[in-house]
């Protein structure tokens, strides 16, 4: 029976994270935060992306990262994928599931992927066709759904098509994402509301970058519209080169806090993800964006 007090955390750190810091870690380091992550219960740790590494050379070493890695039984290693030829880098290392991604917003798309959305859709269907056969699951991801950095707003209409199209081509999963950080909890609902009318909210996760501090309010109104999947990034890590102005997701460790103040569940250990968000900062040279990591770190 469906469990409405559970909730899957996606955890981004190490594809969404690491795409958008300027300290390149070395390979066998995220070898180990994606072992260390996937140890404290996570069920989903995105690996990496197979992207050109001329448009992101923090992940140019994807292959030899997902290769390294322990695949724990029972977690799910995604990887980003744009088009056919990062589906076959994928596949060539053995990946099961894979996320294609595209966005709300003409401008953003273009400067992200090259691409319109229409375009960026063609180049999915062979990916989708390919994925089915060899029995990969895929992920989609929307970006610009409350805003974007190049045309500003975005339809609510506009988030809808996308992710129903997404849908429709097979995706078991659309995640909802606010690249540049901008929503706030009444428009984060309201455009969560409007997809729910179109794509099951089974099939729905969202995704919150915390550059105006809204992530946790954003993802608590859209657990009471009835999401039961967040994206997050431990230790706040990272946003994405090609949209100007975003800081991180919102750290994993801040929403496994709330959710269990809540009384959900997310069988997460708690400590050992703070003690990784640490690991990691300290690693990249910085100070954590998590306010759990530091509040139990620094006492
Ligand atoms: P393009 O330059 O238009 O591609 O880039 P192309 O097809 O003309 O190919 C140009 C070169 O790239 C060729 O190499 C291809 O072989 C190579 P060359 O002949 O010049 O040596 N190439 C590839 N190499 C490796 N792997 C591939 C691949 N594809 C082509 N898969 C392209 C188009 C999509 C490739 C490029 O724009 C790209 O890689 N963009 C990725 C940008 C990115 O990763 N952004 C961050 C992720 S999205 C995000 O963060 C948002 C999200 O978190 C949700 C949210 O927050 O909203 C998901
Ligand atoms: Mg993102």
């Amino acid at each position: 029976m469906h469990d409405s007090s559970y909730v899957r955390i996606v955890e981004v750190g190490a594809r969404d994270g690491l795409q958008n810091e300027k300290t390149l870690l070395p390979t066998a380091m995220k070898i180990e935060l994606i072992d260390r992550l996937s140890a404290t219960g996570l069920p989903t740790v995105e690996a990496t992306s197979f992207v050109s590494p001329k448009w992101v050379p923090q992940l140019a070493d994807a292959a030899d990262v997902f290769r390294g890695i322990r695949k724990a039984s029972g977690v799910a290693y995604p990887v980003l994928v744009p088009n056919l030829q990062g589906y076959e880098r994928a596949r060539d290392v053995g990946a099961t599931e894979v996320a294609v991604f595209t966005a709300a917003s003409e401008a953003f798309n273009r400067a992200n992927i090259n691409a319109s959305i229409d375009e960026s859709i063609e180049r999915f269907i062979p990916v989708m066709e390919r994925a089915k056969a060899d029995g990969v699951r895929v992920r989609g991801y929307v970006s610009t759904v409350l805003g974007c950095p190049y045309q500003g707003k975005v339809p609510v209409t506009d988030v809808v098509r996308v992710a129903r199209r997404l849908h429709d081509l097979g995706c078991y999963e659309i995640s909802l994402g606010d690249t540049i950080g901008v929503g706030t909890p009444a428009a984060a609902r309201a455009m969560l509301h409007a997809v729910a009318a179109e794509v099951s909210m089974d099939a729905l996760a969202v995704h919150f970058h915390d550059t105006y501090g809204q992530a946790l309010a954003n993802i608590l109104s859209c657990l009471e519209e009835g999401v039961r999947v967040v994206d997050s990034a431990v230790s706040g890590t990272g946003g994405c080169p090609y949209a100007k102005g975003a800081t991180g997701n919102v750290a994993s460790e801040d929403v496994v806090y709330m959710l269990q103040g809540m009384g959900m569940r997310t069988d997460v250990d708690l400590d050992a993800l703070v003690a990784t968000g640490a690991w990691l900062a300290t690693q990249l040279g910085k100070t954590t964006e998590s306010r759990v990591t530091r509040a139990r770190t620094t006492h």
